[in-house]
Formats: structure tokens, sequence, C-alpha cells
């Protein structure tokens, strides 16, 4: 059987289901100290796993999720971009954001970008969405640099409801991007 959900094809990347071949890779990625700088903590093996499941499980249940990356030149697993519900209490009910997690060796080639312009392109293609978010912590300039790149303008600065009070993370910004008229 086919699994639900697009598989996408860009210049450099496969963005796939996920396989289990990709855990042992994506939890590697997951306890990178420098990967997870603005998050609360690394992840556990457990964790992480759980997190690739809800990564694909979102195919499923709402039709998008996140993809895995893979780059077409090796078969390679570098990481994660693609769609998901905004947390509750953040931007508009019921909003979409895109988002993006490289294993450490594979920043600075752009992949982040390449990634994120084929998800907004099936968000607004495929889903039909009439805008995206994306949102990070305010000290996460490599994210915002990103959403600059793909189009995104700076909408809100807010406290994220779900990080603790005295967290240097609790800071957020949120960004958006409208479907092309
Ligand atoms: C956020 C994250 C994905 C950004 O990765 P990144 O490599 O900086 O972003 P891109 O893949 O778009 O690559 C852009 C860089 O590649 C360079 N580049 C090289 N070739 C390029 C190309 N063909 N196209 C675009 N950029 C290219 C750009 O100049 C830029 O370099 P710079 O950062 O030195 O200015 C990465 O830092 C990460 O995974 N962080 C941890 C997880 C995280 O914080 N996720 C976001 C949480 S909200």
């Amino acid at each position: 059987m086919t699994p639900r959900g697009p598989q996408l094809e860009t210049e450099r990347l496969v963005l796939r289901r996920w396989r289990e071949l990709d855990l042992e890779p994506f939890a590697a990625m997951n306890a990178d100290a420098e990967v997870m700088e603005f998050f609360p903590a690394p992840l556990t093996r457990v964790q992480s796993d759980a997190l690739a499941a809800r990564a694909d499980g979102g195919f499923e249940t709402r039709g998008f999720g996140l993809w895995a990356l893979e780059l077409r030149a090796t078969g390679e697993f570098i990481g994660f971009t693609g769609l998901a519900p905004l947390p509750e209490g953040v931007g508009p009910t019921g909003g979409v954001e895109v988002g993006w997690r490289l294993a450490r060796p594979f920043w600075g080639a752009g992949y982040a970008t390449e990634a994120a312009r084929a998800a907004l392109d099936s968000a607004f293609g495929t889903l039909g969405l009439a805008e995206v978010s994306s949102i990070t912590a305010v000290l996460n300039v490599r994210s915002q640099a990103v959403m600059r790149r793909i189009g995104m303008r700076e909408i809100e600065s807010f406290e994220h409801p779900r990080v603790p009070e005295a967290s240097r993370l609790r800071p957020h910004v949120r960004f958006v991007i409208d479907r092309p008229v």
C-alpha cells in the first residue's frame, strides 16, 4: 500500500514519509545540544521516536505532516521540514505552521529553505491554505533567516504559552506568508 500524503522532490531533496531507518540518525540529531539549543532539552531516544511517529502520523490523520528529508545525491536522512497545526493559543485558531530541523552537518547549504519552499507549495496548492505561519524563539535567528528567505514577514512577538515564564526561550516571534495571488 502506498502511504497517504504526497512525496515531494526538489532539486536536491526528497520530502517523504518516515522509515524505520530514519530513527537512528533522527535520534542522534535530537541528542545534539547545538541542534536543540532553542528547545528545552535534547531528546532521549524514546522521545525522538515518539516525535517521528507524530511527524509522520499527521499525514494519516490530517493529510499533512512533517516530511523526512533525504538527500537525493546520497540517500542520507538529514532532518525534517513540513506542516503542523500551530500550538493552541498561538496565532489564528486552526492555523498551520511550517517548521524545520536539520542535522548539524547539513546546515549552511540552503536545504531548509529548499524544503520549506516545497512545503509551502503543497500548503497553498494541494491543501489550499490561505496563509501559513512559522514560530520560533526570538533568540533563534537562523530559523528566522529561513523564514525571511522564503518570503515570510514578521507579524507578532508573543510569550509562548507552553514555555515556563522564567525561560530565555519564552519570547517568540510569529512570521506569516499568504497564498500567492
Ligand atoms: C533552523 C535551521 C534549519 C537553519 O539551517 P540553515 O542551514 O541555516 O538554513 P538553510 O538550510 O536555509 O541554509 C541557509 C544557509 O546556507 C547557505 N546556502 C548555501 N547554498 C544555498 C542555497 N543553494 N540556497 C540557499 N542558501 C544556501 C546560505 O547562505 C545560508 O548560510 P548562512 O547561514 O551562513 O547565511 C538549522 O539551524 C536547524 O536545524 N536548527 C535547529 C532546529 C531549529 O532550531 N529549528 C527551528 C525551530 S523553530
